[in-house]
């Protein structure tokens, strides 16, 4: 009895110290609310368990200063999908919010404009839309502004000239349509300003040009007209203005001179009279030329959102704050685990893969505005560091930069991973044209120390080109990252294992005409990796799997990973080759030699084979019996019901039993092969 009274007067406490801490911690408040609005499904802001302090470090992307006061979001390529919520504005401390690489909708709140101590905003690379909110212009403590690739429309409001520290605005790549408001020359510190592919016109205001600190401007693609104010010489190459065909203005190369029919200022035209503006939404062909090399100098214009290290030193001053509101502390998290277990054993069920629609933000030779600082270090594809002329011009065509590998993978987001192995991780993504491509992410450590080794091997690799290899797009290496990127094609039907081990009537079971065209196209691959050309060495492919076999939409086969093993150091290749010898891939002189030849790709070719037409991915020793005694029924994949031709069978299966002879000089070579098959009934029938 009297132990009930206890319980109940602890509750009673502990209630009113809930509805006090609710009051006094506004900010736990608009966490809540953050995450459940940029988190909607809960999948992505899983440790923001309300559990524990705000600042205890334990809530991803949340840094706080000493007074237990939050200061910092960086969840950048965090693959969160929700909306920014007004609630953001309680979180009256914040310094730096970085949302930046996501896929974020909705508008931007106004009422983001009353965190007068942000710095930094970072939402840029999301598909925000609506208007910038003019209370922008009250943010008097902003320094960067990053709004870019977005589709955010209306005009850019006069109000941003208010904000007097601002050193970089970048509101590239949206619909932003009017004219360019003269107040933003009234910024003494913006250093750089983009606005390319907009629909802006009008003219450069004047007031812009005359900016004291402004070292780049960027107005390329938009329907900009009128007089070029000449002031802008002065920035060189850090004035782009490309793809506006109505400017015109004296000492800039690529711009008419102005027709002299009076004063500039009156062909000017009204910015907001109705004039035709060319609305055709830019997408494709973005120029790949005018890339200036980031001039920025100091710190704003490439701050690096990195995530904040989680402070350590709020901890004193908290611990006044918990032992008061301890009992309600520990009530709320009671209450708010069992919600939060409810939400996450619902998530199970749901993939992670979301983001299936082409995502258009990426851009060759992207604005250094969006780009983050990297320190010096390795960076074999970069120029001059003594070895710039090792890399050829062919190199030179596939380099991408980080920046748009960062963009197109949504910054490394979990939700774009396609799988890993032992020393690469791949990535699904979106490149700006809108095409999908996987990004393979090899560390540094993984590859060949020697950098002119590794720069051959690079070589090799962009030389191969096939109908039946996984095309490879473009090269990246970054210093900062320690990390090479190779960005290949996507083939969204996966590799030939999916095909494999199947039960009867599963859809993916391959016809028979269709499993002898894709040994067909394997063959071809494989011939011409190992054909000398003019550009191109013999080269074995030293790991032929039905995993590196990847499948198109139309069922044709492309070998992946070509060449891959030139980069690799010896380490990584030893341990791609215990992989393939588990899965019976190895030729068995391997064990003798030590070497790899064309041979062992013949015997791994032969191995292949006889999983495609067996539909089975481990080859048996009767598997082999049955095709030796030729009797096809017994090795021939059960799920085709013996719709097969059976001269195709037997002789598919002798060519896999002389691939796959104990010695190598038994092999047929790969012309042969080809050769062989190329006389068989179903390799030119269309599927
Ligand atoms: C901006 O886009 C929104 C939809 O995202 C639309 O409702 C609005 O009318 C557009 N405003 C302008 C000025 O085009
Ligand atoms: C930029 O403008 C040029 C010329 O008008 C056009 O060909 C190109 O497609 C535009 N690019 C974008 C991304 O809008
Ligand atoms: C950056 O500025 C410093 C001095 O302010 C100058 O010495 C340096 O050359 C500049 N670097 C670049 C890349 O402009
Ligand atoms: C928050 O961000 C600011 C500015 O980017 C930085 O100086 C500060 O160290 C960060 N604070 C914490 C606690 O992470
Ligand atoms: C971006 O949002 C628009 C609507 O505002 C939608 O039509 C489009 O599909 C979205 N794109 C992506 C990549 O989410």
């Amino acid at each position: 009895m009297f132990f009930n009274f206890l319980l109940n007067f602890a509750l009673l406490i502990s209630i009113f110290i809930f509805s006090a801490d609710s009051i006094t911690n506004p900010e736990l408040e608009s966490l809540v609310e953050l995450k459940s609005s940029l988190d909607p499904s809960n999948k992505y802001l899983t440790s923001w368990t309300f559990d524990g302090n705000l600042c205890d470090g334990t809530f991803e992307g949340v840094g706080c200063n000493a007074m237990g006061q939050v200061t910092n979001i960086s969840l950048q390529g965090k693959g969160l999908n929700g909306h920014l919520s007004p609630a953001i504005s309680a979180l009256k401390h914040l310094t730096g919010l970085y949302l930046h690489y996501n896929s974020l909708v909705g508008g931007i709140p106004k009422e983001i404009a009353s965190l007068t101590h942000l710095v930094d905003l970072y939402l840029n690379v999301n598909n925000l839309s609506g208007s910038i909110p003019p209370e922008i212009g009250n943010m008097e403590n902003l320094q960067v502004l990053q709004l870019c690739y977005n589709q955010l429309n209306g005009s850019i409001p006069n109000q941003l000239g208010s904000l007097k520290r601002l050193t970089v605005l970048a509101l590239q790549s949206n619909q932003l349509t009017g004219a360019i408001p003269a107040s933003l020359g009234d910024i003494g510190t913006l250093m750089r300003l983009d606005l390319s592919f907009n629909h802006l016109f009008g003219s450069i205001p004047t007031p812009i040009a005359e900016a004291p600190l402004l070292q780049s401007l960027d107005i390329r693609n938009n329907t900009l007209s009128g007089n070029v104010p000449s002031a802008l010489q002065r920035l060189k190459e850090g004035f782009q203005y490309a793809n506006n065909p109505e400017l015109c203005g004296v000492g800039f190369h690529a711009l008419k001179v102005c027709s002299d029919s009076g004063n500039p200022d009156e062909i000017r035209p009204e910015p907001y009279a109705g004039r035709p503006i060319n609305y055709g939404i830019p997408k494709t062909n973005i120029p790949e030329t005018a890339n200036v090399q980031p001039n920025c100098n100091q710190t704003q214009c490439s701050k690096p959102p990195k995530r904040r290290s989680h402070s350590s030193v709020v901890v004193g001053v908290v611990v006044a704050t918990l032992a008061l509101s301890f009992i309600g502390v520990f009530i709320i998290t009671k209450h708010r685990r069992a919600k939060q277990k409810h939400g996450s054993s619902s998530e199970l069920s749901d993939t992670r893969l979301s983001t299936d629609q082409p995502k258009e933000f990426c851009r060759k030779n992207g604005s250094p505005l969006i780009s983050l600082e990297y320190p010096n270090g390795w960076d074999p594809l970069s120029d001059g560091q003594g070895l710039g002329g090792l890399t050829s011009e062919v190199i030179q065509g596939f380099k991408f930069n980080l920046e748009e590998v960062e963009c197109a993978t949504q910054y490394f987001s979990p939700g774009n991973l396609l799988g890993k192995s032992g020393f690469s991780a791949v990535y699904r993504g979106v490149l700006r044209d809108g095409s999908m491509v996987a990004i393979k992410r090899v560390s540094k450590s993984s590859c060949k120390v020697e950098e002119a080794e590794f720069l051959k091997g690079l070589n090799i690799l962009t030389s191969l080109r096939h109908e039946n290899l996984v095309r490879l797009r473009g090269i990246c290496c970054s210093k900062g990252r320690g990390e090479c990127f190779l960005i290949y094609d996507f083939l969204p039907n996966g590799n030939l294992l999916r095909y494999l081990d199947l039960k009867d009537g599963d859809a993916n079971v391959l016809e028979w005409s269709t499993r002898v065209r894709i040994i067909y196209g394997i063959a071809k691959g494989i011939q011409y990796l190992h054909s000398n050309k003019v550009n191109k060495p013999t080269l074995v492919h030293q790991n032929i799997s039905a995993e590196k076999v990847l499948i198109d939409q139309r069922l044709n086969p492309l070998i992946s990973d070509s060449g891959l093993h030139k980069l690799l150091t010896n380490d990584m290749v030893f341990s791609a080759l215990k992989a393939s010898a588990a899965m019976g891939y190895l030729a068995p002189e391997y064990a003798t030699t030590g070497r790899l030849t064309e041979k062992s790709d013949i015997y791994a070719f032969g191995m292949l084979l006889f999983q495609v037409i067996s539909g089975r991915t481990k080859i048996t020793n009767s598997i082999r019996v049955a095709a030796e005694s030729s009797r096809p029924q017994e090795f021939i994949d059960q799920n085709l019901h013996g719709m097969f031709s059976e001269y195709e069978a037997a002789k598919l299966a002798k060519i896999a039993l002389n691939c796959t002879h104990e010695s190598p000089t038994e092999r047929p070579s790969i012309d042969e092969i080809v050769l062989d098959l190329s006389n068989c009934t179903s390799c030119y029938r269309s599927p």
